[in-house]
């Protein structure tokens, strides 16, 4: 059996937070605070617009949150601020474990593919900047099918894309959310726990496997039966 890896892509291969250190300048301390709500509220609109069906671009929701984000921290950043923190948000640094993660998945023969909200052309650019693009077979988006993780639809349209059935294929991500819709959908799942503080959700849908760094998933995908 070929296994298939689904990677998410913000949050797990490429670190949002990449973004605090542009914020510093306008928020000093409360940069990291900001990054967080940011990045909380970006994936709340995505959550509402596929619940909608009011779908708009993964970029869109960036920009929305980041709105909504300056009005809660009373940080009245002018519009050129603004678009100067989005582009920096489209060439965002991966995680120090993806290339040795990849890596190590790649020697495995594992069938790898980025998997995101994001649109292709987003991904393309990020993957590509980070210097991970050539580890990937293809880049999968929910744009095509306009709506967002966890629709059970869109890890359907992944696997169709990849050409793969969901026993044999795993999402790998770092948001609980995204690990929980892809196991409900019938895929395995692994949460890579970036933070010994971050929680999975109590829903009783647990991930097939937990890791701490993508460098112990391939031998932890190895290991189950
Ligand atoms: C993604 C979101 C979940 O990359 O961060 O799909």
């Amino acid at each position: 059996m070929t296994i298939t890896l689904a990677f998410d892509v913000y949050g797990t291969l490429i670190d949002t937070h990449g973004v605090v250190i542009a914020l510093e300048k306008h928020l000093g301390d409360k940069a990291l605070d900001f990054s967080k709500t940011w990045r909380e509220k970006q994936l709340e609109y995505s959550f509402r617009r596929g619940l909608m069906q009011n779908y708009k671009n993964f970029s869109v929701c960036t920009r929305h949150a980041l709105d909504y984000t300056c009005s809660s921290f009373k940080t009245p950043l002018t519009q050129e601020d603004k678009e100067t923190l989005l582009e920096v948000y489209k060439v965002l640094p991966a995680f120090d474990d993806a290339k040795e993660g990849l890596a190590l998945a790649q020697q495995a023969g594992f069938r790898i593919f980025a998997f995101s909200n994001g649109s292709a052309e987003a991904v393309e650019i990020l993957l590509t900047t980070a210097g991970i693009r050539d580890f990937f077979l293809g880049v999968v988006s929910v744009d095509t099918l306009k709506s967002f993780k966890p629709n059970p639809a869109v890890y359907s349209h992944f696997l169709r894309q990849a050409g793969a059935t969901g026993a044999e294929s795993w999402l790998i991500s770092s948001n609980p959310f995204d690990v929980i819709g892809a196991v409900s959908a019938g895929m395995r799942g692994a949460w890579v726990q970036r933070s010994p503080d971050a929680i999975f959700d109590p829903w009783g849908i647990e991930p097939t496997s937990t890791v701490q760094s993508l460098t112990e998933l391939t031998e932890k995908i190895r290991s189950t039966p």
